[in-house]
C-alpha cells in the first residue's frame, strides 16, 4: 500500500517547517509585531528556498553581518550603511516621508548624523576649520502653505575637501562641517562652511567588501545634509546636491533626488574672501503635521 502524504512527509520532514514557525509567532499579543514577525519569516524562507544557500554560504552571511554589528557604534554606523547601498533606507523613506509636491524632498540619513552639534548664530562659520573653499549657504524655511518658519531648527552636517566627515577622523578635538542655527524672524538662514566634494562612502568594513565583490560605485556625489525641525510641522531630512558634480546619477546610496540638485556659484577671490568661495542657495519647505 501506498500513502503518497506518508512518503511526502517522509521525503520531506520540513515540509511544514515555514508553516510551523509562522505559527510559533501566533500568539504574540502585539497585532504589529505578529504581522511584522510572520512577514519576515514568510519573505526570508521564501529566499532560502529559492537561493538555497550551501551551509558555507550561510555561515558567510552570519559573518557578514556579525561584522556589520562589530563596527557600528556611536561614530559609525555600518547597519545604516548597509540599508543604505540595498536602497532600502530610501523606500523605507519614500513609505514615511510621502512629502507633497511643494515640500522639499526627503533623503537618507546616511550613517554620520552626530547629537550634540554645536549651536551658531545666523552668519556664522561652522566648518570649524575643516580644509576646503569657503562656501556660503544661504536661504529660507517656509512650509508648504507659504509661510516662513521662524527659529525653526537646521542641523547642518558634511564632508570636508578630502571626502571625511569629523568623526571619521581619530583625534579631532572639536567638530568640524557640523552644527545647528535657528531661522531668523524672516524664516532666513545663513552660515559659512566648506564647498562640499564627492566621497566615497566608508569602503574598509562589509559593506565595503560588498561593493567592491559586485563591481558597486562607492561614491557619493558631492552634498551638504540638512535636518530641519519645526513645531506643528514635518521634520525634514534632505541634502542639497551640487549641480554639475560628475558621480550624480550613481549615487551608491540612492539618495539622490533631480529636485535637491541647486549650483554652487564660483566666486574670485575679493575683498572680503581672500580665495576662490562659492555659495548656494537653497529653500527649505516644510510640510504641515
Ligand atoms: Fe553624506
Amino acid at each position: 500500500m501506498c500513502d503518497d502524504a506518508a512518503m511526502d512527509a517522509d521525503a520531506d520532514p520540513d515540509s511544514d517547517l515555514t508553516a510551523r514557525v509562522l505559527a510559533s509567532f501566533a500568539g504574540t499579543p502585539s497585532p504589529r509585531l505578529r504581522e511584522l514577525t510572520s512577514l519576515l519569516v514568510k519573505h526570508l524562507h521564501a529566499f532560502v528556498a529559492e537561493a538555497r544557500p550551501t551551509e558555507a554560504e550561510w555561515a558567510h552571511a552570519i559573518d557578514f553581518l556579525t561584522r556589520t554589528g562589530q563596527l557600528s557604534d556611536d561614530r559609525r554606523q555600518e547597519f545604516i550603511l548597509l540599508s543604505d547601498v540595498l536602497g532600502v533606507s530610501m523606500q523605507v523613506i519614500g513609505i514615511n516621508h510621502a512629502a507633497s509636491e511643494t515640500a522639499t524632498a526627503s533623503t537618507v540619513f546616511g550613517p554620520f548624523f552626530v547629537e550634540g552639534s554645536p549651536e551658531f548664530a545666523n552668519g556664522d562659520d561652522l566648518s570649524g576649520g575643516a580644509p576646503g573653499d569657503p562656501c556660503l549657504v544661504t536661504g529660507h524655511i517656509r512650509s508648504t502653505t507659504g509661510v516662513p518658519l521662524p527659529g525653526a531648527r537646521i542641523e547642518v552636517w558634511q564632508a570636508d575637501e578630502t571626502g571625511h566627515y569629523d568623526v571619521q577622523y581619530a583625534d579631532l578635538p572639536t567638530p568640524q562641517g557640523r552644527g545647528h542655527l535657528f531661522a531668523a524672524p524672516d524664516g532666513s538662514y545663513r552660515f559659512w562652511t566648506v564647498r562640499p566634494v564627492a566621497y566615497p562612502i566608508p569602503s574598509d568594513g562589509p559593506v565595503g567588501e560588498l561593493l567592491r565583490a559586485t563591481a558597486r560605485p562607492v561614491m557619493r556625489p558631492a552634498h551638504i545634509h540638512f535636518m530641519v525641525t519645526a513645531p506643528a510641522h514635518r521634520t525634514l531630512t534632505t541634502h542639497v546636491f551640487a549641480a554639475g558634480d560628475p558621480h550624480l546619477g550613481h549615487d551608491a546610496v540612492f539618495g539622490e533626488r533631480p529636485s535637491l540638485i541647486t549650483p554652487f556659484t564660483h566666486h574670485a577671490p575679493g575683498p572680503t574672501v581672500d580665495r576662490d568661495w562659492y555659495s548656494v542657495d537653497f529653500d527649505l519647505v516644510l510640510d504641515p503635521l
